[in-house]
């Protein structure tokens, strides 16, 4: 008969998931329920702290909807999804543009635009240019590659938190030239809040953090033969730059908008420049910590 204690309890359980059949599962498991007993050893956690544990992650779980995914936005206040791009990153077989956060706004099917056209359906802002080059690790354009963009509006709002979504806007595919060149035409977004109303906001809110991410757009770029690039652009004036409430923010991706670029392909509007790289493909699977909130619902 074990005699089980709050030390024996952990070797206990890892005994009885041992014959797990996955190797992966059985890994990742293990690791688990190890760091999950020394987390509640270290902080001597009460079983009314553990309730609240336990109804938080309900809430969580009731807070997500097609349109909506609260466990994303946990995993990046936690900085669990930077931490994880970065691992990524590390498994790469060729060094491309660093990754960004996915977060919980992305949309399967954004409509396709033409080079040039823009993003915004109706623009109470001026327009401004977004132009440059994807190019393999050696400079080499990339003809073809599809650059998908999605983005806040000059308000802070993404389309799935107006009218539910049913619009699709500031967001598109354009396919880049044959030099592997691309623009298109948009606002430029205005910095937001994550939500506050739910779960993760009213934590972010009780450790007294702002909640704030910077100005940014989204970018998920691809070619075949070349490792699929998740990441996003940071306008360096904005005044969350160097407190981004997910994480998502590293120097080599804060741009500017530029009035006076010689190299802009529409000269009459401001203009921000950023060329991609692409690594070469390799079998580590995809960079998206998140996914489309319809598609994680059950
Ligand atoms: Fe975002």
């Amino acid at each position: 008969m074990q005699d089980l204690n709050e030390t024996t309890i952990t070797d206990a359980v890892r005994a009885q998931m041992s014959r797990t059949a996955d190797p992966r599962l059985c890994q990742i498991m293990d690791a688990a329920v190890r760091h999950l007993h020394n987390f509640a050893r270290e902080v001597t956690l009460t079983p009314a702290e553990w309730l609240e544990g336990i109804k938080f992650l309900t809430a969580v779980g009731h807070a997500s909807t097609p349109i909506r995914q609260e466990f994303i936005l946990l995993s990046d206040v936690l900085g669990l999804s930077a931490l994880i791009n970065a691992l990524h990153d590390n498994e790469a077989a060729e060094l491309g543009t660093q990754t960004s956060l996915l977060g919980p706004f992305f949309r399967e099917a954004a409509p396709e635009i033409s080079l040039g056209g823009s993003i915004i359906a109706n623009p109470c802002v001026p327009l401004v240019t977004m132009y440059g080059r994807v190019t393999d690790t050696t400079g080499r354009g990339i003809p073809g590659a599809t650059v998908e963009i999605w983005q806040t509006d000059e308000h802070g709002l993404y389309d799935l938190q107006k009218d539910g979504g049913a619009q699709m806007d500031m967001r598109g595919r354009v396919r880049c030239d044959a030099a592997g060149n691309y623009h298109f035409r948009t606002v430029r977004p205005l910095g937001y809040s994550i939500p506050l109303d739910g779960p993760v906001g009213k934590l972010v809110q009780a450790q007294e953090r702002h909640g704030f991410r910077p100005s940014h757009i989204h970018f998920l770029i691809a070619a075949p033969n070349h490792r699929e690039l998740v990441t996003a652009l940071y306008f360096g004036d904005d005044a969350h730059v160097e407190s981004d409430t997910v994480f998502g923010v590293s120097a080599s991706l804060i741009v500017c908008a530029r009035d006076d670029d010689p190299n802009t392909p529409i000269p009459d509007l401001a203009a921000v420049q950023y060329d991609f790289r692409l690594g070469r493909e390799a079998s580590q699977g995809t960079g998206r910590v998140g996914a489309d909130p319809a598609a994680t619902v059950a």
